[in-house]
């Protein structure tokens, strides 16, 4: 895939520096370009106020176009090579692909040292802040509304999977990267680890990439990325949507378990519904049992037994049977918290600590090389 924005960047190098301070905006094919003084403006000089999260390579501000559009900047911290990297993927991913349930992206700049990007505002945050947040930001989801964010969220990864042009892994599949509008319609967002997959690959072996709590074990193990990685935390996701308890905090019975490996616990103990959020009164049972169970399938250890995302889709929006007696073990990787000795040598640097209470440790590691293997 040709990335755009290098084009981008090159046409700014060959420009006057002057010319970009002076609050016009370009556009390209997919992508407008802002200057930093059209953005900083947008947001009454990038406001405290204005804030409405970020954290790991930079802050995400609420901003207010010229034309009254309402737009979300997410701001790169300039000393960070790892978030130019991030910069350049999250542009290139998604500025050529649409979806209902992928947020759009809408320009970005790269002025003197800044690199912004502008997004489609979401007037409801994340999941993470609105199911798992602070109590004041909590905002009671009934069963309906979690069914059409786990369903909108499938069909955005089904997509990204089997129609994007490359197929693209998420990697990052979490509460805090799944928008919502307001209407509680979901959108996938933060594309900087998404890797393009193209149809020839069966598998990539590279640097692990993501948050604790929802990586596949396979991958955070051995660096093997598939798109079962994706299938996995969305599994997670899915066990979060339904108890509105978060996967990153080892919380549950006396032997503080993962929400994953509590859920497996209940289901052998034939109790699975104690899963289910005390704050949703009423809901249909058939159906989320259906939904946990779907989320078991998606976290068992061994990848090629998970559903692919297509699968997962028609699991969740039909009333279809599963047969449980085809699980097979669950998958569960606990991080360098409880892995003291094992990890020490892979995967213990840290990509990011991000500040939002709800949100998990994103971690990076080097252990493997990046390279691409043909079938
Ligand atoms: N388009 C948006 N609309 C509303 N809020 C957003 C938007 N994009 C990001 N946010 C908020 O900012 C947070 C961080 O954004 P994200 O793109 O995930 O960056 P990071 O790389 O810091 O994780 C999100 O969890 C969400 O709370
Ligand atoms: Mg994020």
């Amino acid at each position: 895939m040709s990335c755009r924005c290098f084009g981008l960047f090159d046409w700014f190098k060959g420009n006057d520096s002057q010319d970009q301070t002076q609050g016009q905006e370009f556009a390209t094919d997919n992508v407008r370009l802002f200057s930093y003084n059209s953005l900083r403006s947008a947001t009454s000089g990038f406001h405290p106020s204005n804030r409405i999260g970020g954290g790991g390579f930079g802050v995400v501000y609420r901003g207010v176009l010229r034309d009254d559009t309402q737009v979300a900047i997410k701001t790169l911290s300039a000393e960070s090579k790892q978030g130019s990297r991030e910069f350049v993927t999250e542009i290139d991913m998604i500025s050529n692909i649409r979806h209902p349930n992928l947020v759009e992206l809408i320009g970005c700049c790269v002025d003197d040292k800044h690199r912004i990007l502008v997004y489609e505002y979401l007037e409801n945050n994340s999941l993470a802040s609105v199911l798992l947040g602070s109590r004041s930001k909590y905002i009671a989801l009934d069963w309906s509304k979690r069914a059409a964010i786990c369903i909108g969220t499938a069909s955005g990864i089904a997509f990204l999977h089997y129609e994007a042009v490359p197929r693209i892994v998420h990697r990052d599949i979490k509460a805090s990267n799944i928008l919502l509008d307001g209407n509680f319609h979901p959108k996938i967002g933060d594309f900087g680890l998404a890797k393009l997959f193209p149809d020839n690959v069966t598998h990539l072996s590279t640097r692990v990439a993501g948050t604790v709590g929802y990586l596949a074990p396979e991958y955070a193990h051995l660096g093997q990325l598939t798109k079962k990685a994706d299938v996995y935390s969305f599994g997670v996701l899915i066990l979060e949507i339904v108890s509105g308890r978060s996967s990153s905090k080892a919380a549950f019975g006396v032997e503080l378990m993962l929400l994953v490996e509590w859920t497996w616990k209940l289901r052998e103990e034939e109790r699975l519904l104690e899963i289910v959020d005390p704050e949703l009164s009423e809901y249909p049972e058939d159906e989320v049992i259906r939904f946990i169970k779907v989320g078991l399938f998606c976290t068992q250890a061994a990848a090629h037994q998970r559903p692919t995302m297509k699968q997962v889709l028609e699991m969740l929006s039909k009333d279809v049977q599963l047969n449980e007696k085809q699980l097979t073990e669950a998958g569960v990787y606990r991080g360098y918290r409880r892995m003291s000795s094992e990890s020490s040598s892979s995967l213990n640097t840290k990509r990011k600590q991000s500040v939002d209470p709800s949100s998990s440790t994103n971690i990076v590691s080097s252990h493997s090389i990046t390279e691409m293997l043909p079938r």
